[in-house]
């Protein structure tokens, strides 16, 4: 890690993951403690880059995202952040923080993993901390919970923990044949409707078949853990694709209800199982939005990708989705900037 400790500047890139075994409800809001521990896979290519400076000619934090001006609850978590590291690092000064993704919007795929992992890393790199990487992955997770994994590369593992201390995610090993990628689907590339803060914070307060699904999850995880290290891509496929479906189910449950699949989701999840049935290694998995991700090997990704796209081109509105390979990708870099 190298660092313009002189002029308090640093520059860090940082990839989104996906969630195999997913993060759904927080036991501690302000902590961002989680009911579960999850698995993910960090994506090559789809990330965030930020540059942090402290400043002591700045009478406030100056924070830019894309080249605008972060307002709202953008900028006041990107504070929250800011003052996290100062009160670290005791460094007094405000910031200017410029923040790029390279998530194309297109993607479909939320970018707040890779923005406060990036932000964490950069930020504390420039206020003269050293944080080891399960500290900054701790740093990150007060930002937004699925960031605590987007220090590492290919699969991480964020132990929910019982306190800050223990809530801290770490590289998972595997066998270096072992190689997965990800078919992105994305059916809608807009924002979603409803924010996942608030949506598992409904679910968790709510949904009679939460706390059933936190405990089913301890399994899938542990089925999950075992299926890498066995190189067993059916064992993975199949627990990854009904633990995401199991927390879209719990959503379905809450009061008022939370639906973010729509009908073309519904399509996409039909057709995974008929390329399954034809013989292809394919399992689907969702987030906090409609975008279906198809978990595949490295070798099968490109097939599974033209296999979906001969498909989809005769929906209806087939051709507005967009369908894209994702390799696995590098964990958090931190530079002089
Ligand atoms: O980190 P957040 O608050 O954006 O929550 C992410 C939640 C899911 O993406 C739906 C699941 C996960 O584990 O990433």
């Amino acid at each position: 890690m190298v660092v313009d400790s002189s002029s308090k500047k640093a520059t860090a890139h940082a990839n989104v993951n996906i969630a195999l075994i997913k993060y759904w409800g927080k036991r501690d809001e302000q902590l961002i403690l989680p009911y579960t521990s999850s698995l993910s896979l960090t994506l090559d290519g789809l990330g965030t880059e930020t540059c942090v400076a402290f400043d002591e000619a700045l009478t406030d934090d100056e924070i830019y995202l894309n080249g605008e001006v972060a307002t709202g609850t953008t900028r006041d978590r990107m504070v929250s952040m800011l003052d996290l590291v100062r009160s670290m690092s005791g460094v007094s000064s405000f910031a200017r923080v410029t923040s790029h993704n390279t998530v194309p919007t297109a993607a479909g795929l939320a970018s707040s993993a890779s923005g406060f992992a990036s932000l964490a890393a950069a930020a504390s790199a420039a206020a003269g901390l050293a944080l080891s990487d399960r500290d900054l992955s701790r740093l990150a997770r007060r930002g937004s919970g699925s960031a605590s994994r987007s220090i590492f590369p290919n699969f991480a593992l964020w132990h929910a923990g019982v306190d800050d201390e223990s809530s801290y995610a770490e590289g998972i090993s595997a066998p270096e044949d072992f190689r997965l990628s990800m078919v992105v689907v994305v059916v809608d590339a807009q924002q979603k409707k409803i924010s996942s803060r608030e949506a598992m914070n409904r679910t968790v307060a709510t949904s009679p078949t939460y706390m059933p699904w936190v405990e089913q999850s301890k399994r899938d995880l542990h089925i999950a853990l075992e299926a890498i290290q066995q190189r067993d891509i059916a064992s993975l496929g199949e627990v990854v694709e009904a633990n995401a479906l199991g927390m879209h189910h719990t959503m379905h449950m809450a009061n008022p209800p939370i639906n973010y699949m729509s009908e073309q989701s519904e399509a996409i999840l039909a057709m995974v199982r008929d390329l399954r049935k034809a013989g292809l290694p394919a399992w689907a998995t969702m987030d906090a939005g409609p975008n279906v991700k198809i978990m595949t090997t490295y070798e099968d990704a490109e097939r599974v990708a033209e296999a979906v796209r001969q498909r989809v081109y005769s929906m209806e509105y087939g051709n507005a989705i967009r369908v894209t390979v994702v390799r696995p990708g590098d964990g958090v870099q931190v530079w002089r900037s």
